[in-house]
C-alpha cells in the first residue's frame, strides 16, 4: 500500500492548521473509490445527509452520503481505511494530537447542491458525539479527498475555506481560499478552527470525508 506523503503533509499542516495536497492518493485507489461510489449510488446506498435529526437540514446541506464501515470487505474500503489508520498514527506521532478513531463517508453533491458555511466541530463541544464505548468524542481533524476526474474551473464546486478564526459564522466576504475538488486532491484542517462551505457545482461532485476524533 502506497502511503500518503505524510511528513510533507504534516509540516504544511503545522504552519497553518490546514493543508492541501495534490495526488495524495495513488491514482488507482482514487479510481476504485470512485467506482465504489458509483456502485453504491446504483444500489441506492447514498442517503440524504443529516435527515431524521433535522428536517431543515436539506436547506443547509444538499449532499448524499454513504458511510465506509470497517466490516465492508471491498478492497477499496479496506485499502482506504488502512491508509487512514496509518495517517492517524503518523499524525499522533508527529503532532501529538491524541486521535483515537475515525469516521468516514463518501459524499455526492448533485448538480447545484451546496453545503452552507459551517464548522465541523464547535469548540464549545455542543455537538460532541458519544461513541459505543461511552466516551465522549470530538471531531479534531477533518479530511476530504476528491474523486472528480477532468474537473474544470468552470465546473465550480469549490470548497471555500475561511482562513481567519471566527466565533460565529463568517460572512461570505471574509478572507478565504477556494479549493477545487479535483481527483486525488486532499484537504486537511482542524475541525473546530475552520469555517467552510461547499459551493454549487455544474457537475455531480464526489468526495470522501473523514473525521479523526479524539476524546473531548
Ligand atoms: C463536510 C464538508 C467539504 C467538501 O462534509 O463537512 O464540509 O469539500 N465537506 O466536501
Ligand atoms: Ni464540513
Amino acid at each position: 500500500m502506497h502511503l500518503l506523503p505524510q511528513t510533507i503533509i504534516l509540516d504544511a499542516f503545522t504552519e497553518q492548521g490546514f493543508c492541501v495536497v495534490d495526488n495524495a492518493l495513488p491514482r488507482n485507489l482514487v479510481k476504485e473509490l470512485k467506482t465504489l461510489a458509483i456502485e453504491r449510488e446504483g444500489k441506492n446506498g447514498f442517503k440524504q445527509a443529516g435527515t431524521g435529526k433535522n428536517a431543515k437540514i436539506s436547506q443547509i446541506r444538499g449532499d448524499k452520503i454513504a458511510w465506509l464501515e470497517p466490516q465492508d470487505e471491498s478492497p477499496a474500503v479496506q485499502g482506504y481505511l488502512c491508509l487512514l489508520e496509518e495517517l492517524k498514527l503518523a499524525i499522533n506521532r508527529h503532532l501529538m494530537m491524541g486521535l483515537v478513531d475515525l469516521e468516514t463517508h463518501l459524499a455526492l453533491y448533485d448538480v447545484g447542491q451546496a453545503y452552507h458555511t459551517h464548522i465541523d466541530q464547535f469548540a464549545s463541544l455542543n455537538n460532541v458525539q458519544t461513541s459505543s464505548l461511552t466516551h465522549t468524542m470530538k471531531r479534531t481533524m477533518s479530511m476530504i479527498v476528491y474523486l472528480n476526474e477532468d474537473w474544470q474551473a468552470q465546473d465550480g464546486g469549490e470548497l471555500k475555506l475561511y482562513l481567519d478564526e471566527h466565533l460565529q459564522c463568517p460572512t461570505s466576504d471574509a478572507r478565504a481560499t477556494l479549493i477545487a475538488p479535483i481527483a486525488g486532491r486532499m484537504v486537511l484542517f482542524l475541525s473546530d478552527r475552520f469555517w467552510h462551505e461547499v459551493l454549487p457545482a455544474q457537475k455531480p461532485r464526489l468526495s470522501v470525508t473523514t473525521w479523526f476524533r479524539s476524546r473531548a
